[in-house]
């Protein structure tokens, strides 16, 4: 079939098989499916959503457009299995999930990315940590997911390729927001990792990529249904992004916490619900554990005896960084040097927070970018985030602790997050909704 005969097709919402997505994807990667004719497709899906059966070939044809990888060839003792968070502010997952569901006898490739938006990215984060390499080559990945359980690290770009020449035409054309086209561009890159499971946390809330809950649940029932059509097991637990997750945001500082976490330390209740939520789904995935009862319990104890930061020291040694970074970190990772305490102007309660204000506040400090090419400062952030329900003020908490370098930019940071944040009058009973709002299966 000619490329223009399927992009007709498409448009006229005429069902395509199997073959020609697959030429479409193919041509795509070889350069015979030119930019103009990807929008067409592109543009003609968003107006005309796919048949489950296209979807599946779409993302199909996707995660076999370049290398995949095989685990069968590294004899492992367990599971291959992998979380994938929609994105959203202090979002630090990833870095316990990781290596509690190793500790637990999963293996964990953590393929993951840089902020994108207002949205921070794992990788970023990882970078904080001095020498650590967040993207080794493929025979590298192997070896430290085979010997130490898990590896947080980027995604190569042999991996899915179609998915990056297909997401940079989108992302100038107004053509990202399609079911069919976020469905296939994140599956696409999990297929091609060979994982035996997958989790996936589904954000919404005015952090979330997809703010509005009935959004951000047709794309976690849509992933769903097409990562277990195409043979890869996989659940979505909605969370909640109307607040930070945790209490930090920026790149170094989300480390630490994350280290506390697996020290047993200063641990947010929310951000431990999710964790263990999360990690306990992939166990039920691997066939680690019977009931989520026994996967929640598993989980729970390799993070209370310290096996899961043993993992997570061993992999961060593996890949570069320093062999001591549990008992270290303080020592390692430097935090910019100015703190700054931020207090509403009427103290009270916190109702509500605009979280996407709060990861541009991150930006404006330099820990996330503007453009692709800016640098990141990795030792800014905010610390002890309030949260909804909690008292602030000048006789109570602050909002926040501004971790920064230059005094403007501290202010600009400042004058966003008091905006950002809705304060009720003190005495007002106002509490967090659950941060898991549905599984979805
Ligand atoms: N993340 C992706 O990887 N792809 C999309 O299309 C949207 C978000």
């Amino acid at each position: 079939m000619l490329t223009q005969e399927i992009i007709i097709a498409r448009r006229q919402a005429q069902p395509l098989g199997e073959a020609e997505i697959g030429q479409f994807v193919r041509g795509i990667v070889d350069g015979s499916v030119g930019e103009g004719q990807i929008a067409a497709f592109c543009m003609a899906t968003c107006l005309n959503p796919m048949d489950v059966t296209e979807r599946v070939a779409l993302t199909r044809a996707m995660a076999t457009s370049g290398i995949t990888l095989d685990w069968s060839d590294q004899s492992l003792d367990g599971p291959v299995l992998d979380k994938h968070s929609t994105g959203g502010v202090g979002d630090k997952v990833s870095l316990m999930l990781a290596p509690i569901v190793a500790a637990c006898g999963g293996f964990v490739p953590m393929l993951s990315g840089r902020g994108l938006g207002h949205t921070g990215g794992t990788l970023d984060k990882m970078d904080s940590i001095p020498g650590y390499v967040s993207q080794p080559p493929l025979d590298k990945i192997r070896k430290v997911v085979k010997e130490q359980g898990c590896a947080i690290i980027g995604a190569t770009k042999d991996l899915a390729p179609a998915d990056r020449t297909m997401y940079a035409v989108r992302d100038v054309t107004g053509t990202v927001e399609s079911l069919d086209l976020i469905t296939a561009s994140i599956l696409s890159k999990k297929m091609a990792a060979g994982l035996d499971g997958l989790v996936m946390d589904v954000k919404f809330g005015s952090g979330a990529f997809m703010q509005d809950y009935g959004d951000a649940r047709a794309l976690a029932e849509s992933i769903v249904g097409v990562a277990n059509g195409g043979g890869l097991p996989c659940t979505a637990l909605m969370t909640d992004m109307d607040q930070v997750l945790g209490r930090t945001a920026g790149n170094a500082i989300e480390v630490r916490e994350a280290i506390e976490f697996l020290r047993n330390e200063n641990i947010d209740q929310r951000l431990y619900d999710v964790t263990i939520e999360l990690s306990a789904e992939l166990l039920l995935l691997g066939k680690l554990a019977d009931t989520i009862e026994d996967a929640r319990a598993k989980c729970v104890e390799n993070l209370k005896n310290g096996r899961a930061a043993h993992f997570f020291e061993r992999m961060v040694a593996a890949l570069g960084g320093p062999s001591d970074i549990i008992d270290r970190f303080d020592k390692h990772m430097k935090l910019a040097p100015i703190e700054h305490a931020v207090y509403p102007d009427q103290g009270g309660v916190v109702q509500s927070i605009n979280v996407r204000q709060i990861g541009y506040a991150v930006i404006e400090l330099d820990g996330g970018r503007r453009l692709v090419t800016d640098k990141i400062d990795h030792g800014t952030g905010m610390a002890a985030m309030a949260a909804i329900g909690e008292r602030v003020g000048r006789d109570a908490a602050p909002l926040c602790v501004i971790v920064g370098r230059d005094e403007v930019k501290i202010k600009r940071a400042e004058e966003i997050i008091k905006r950002a944040y809705t304060i009720a009058p003190p005495g007002e009973a106002l509490s967090s909704d659950p941060i898991i709002r549905e599984r979805i299966t």
